[in-house]
């Protein structure tokens, strides 16, 4: 499960339009009023920043391929679940949570798992997506012919961990033998609007939670800051932003930044555009010669492994949801995440044997 990128830029509309109808995400007043002016307002800027990354989010491709990967290892690690099967439900974008749905109605499946592909848990993003599997399983008449359960986040998982610092240490490389302990690692991911976070959403501190693992891993030999991209509108927003940290630290004599996606799983517009073509491009406009990003996860066969290693947990525990998954945010006045969340809950599950 993900949010999904528009294919080509022909799609970026519709895209934008389920984005700005879904009240999980971002709730506006007359909501089926105000999404669709809002997307068409929005449409001709983002088509053009699809545009520029080659016409597409890579997003499908990279869910697909490491669906793919991860299955045929899971196949091993649990025999007696075999064969699996790697299906995909993004929240904005084809396939779409429905057409997840009849695919596996089409193929009969009884037992399946709600994997979310955001490793760190958002009510805007997980919450919305497992909402959204909530109402369309509902909408379909559908709610008792699978067996679900759920993994909901995994932010220090040691193969995640791994992986994106496996891709740090090989950035760092770049860099002459002598700066390399002094290069600023700036973890950048999507921020949230302060009402999100004051509500009491988990994702702040699970982000911090990857990011000391992954200083852990690579043995704290850096100095780093969290930081957040992608805010949008004139509401306040988690910071300090991506950009803003690149620009105080060159302020401050900073030349050397690594930026490191830290939220999301594969490229999508935010590694592509806003860190590749926009923040990159202020840092040389700056003068400043020593900024650069580390690769996304992709199809790093060490993070694939993870996502097995994750499915192949999952199964021996045996539960339908984990304990976290549970507690509504202090703030929450989202009727559906409350049913959705029981759902799941209800599920049946027993633990398999594994060789995890
Ligand atoms: Fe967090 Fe509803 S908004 S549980």
């Amino acid at each position: 499960m993900n949010m999904g990128g528009p294919a080509k830029v022909e799609d970026t509309g519709d895209f934008l339009s389920r984005l700005f109808h879904d009240g999980d995400l971002i709730p506006l007043p007359f909501q089926s009023y105000m999404a669709p002016l809002i997307a068409r307002r929005r449409t001709p800027k983002i088509e053009e920043q699809y545009a520029k990354i080659g016409g597409g989010s890579p997003i499908l491709k990279w869910t697909r391929e490491q669906g793919a990967g991860m299955v045929k290892i899971l196949d091993e690690l649990s025999p007696s679940t075999a064969p699996h099967k790697p299906y995909v439900a993004f929240r904005y974008t084809n396939p779409l949570t429905e057409e997840c749905i009849e695919e596996m109605k089409r193929d009969g499946v009884k037992r399946a798992i709600a994997f979310t592909q955001y490793p760190q848990y958002s009510c805007s993003t997980t919450g919305s997506s497992l909402n959204e599997m909530y109402r369309q399983l509902k909408a379909k008449g559908e709610e008792n012919g699978i067996t679900w359960s759920v993994i909901d986040r995994w932010p220090t998982h040691p193969g995640l961990v791994e992986a994106i610092a496996q891709n740090i240490e090989k950035s760092l490389l770049t860099y002459p033998e002598a700066e390399r302990s002094s290069v600023v690692l700036l973890f950048s991911a999507h921020s949230l609007p302060m009402s999100v976070v004051n509500r009491g959403d988990p994702y702040p501190p699970e982000v911090a939670a990857t990011v000391h693992a992954v200083m852990a891993r690579l043995g704290n030999q850096n100095p780093y800051r969290t930081v957040w991209q992608s805010q949008v509108g004139p509401s306040a927003w988690l910071g300090p932003q991506t950009s803003d940290a690149i620009k105080g630290y060159a302020k401050k004599g900073v030349n050397n930044m690594l930026l490191v996606p830290i939220a999301f799983t594969s490229d999508h517009i935010e590694t592509l555009f806003e860190l590749d073509l926009e923040y990159l491009e202020e840092a040389k406009e700056m003068g400043l010669t020593g900024v650069k990003r580390s690769e996304s996860l992709n199809g790093s066969p060490v993070f694939i492994r993870a996502l097995a290693d994750i499915a192949a947990e999952h199964l021996k525990k045996g539960s339908a949801v984990s304990t976290q998954m549970m507690l509504r945010c202090p703030g929450c006045t989202n009727e559906t995440c409350g049913q959705a969340k029981e759902y799941f809950h209800n599920q049946t599950v027993e633990p398999v044997q594994v060789q995890a």
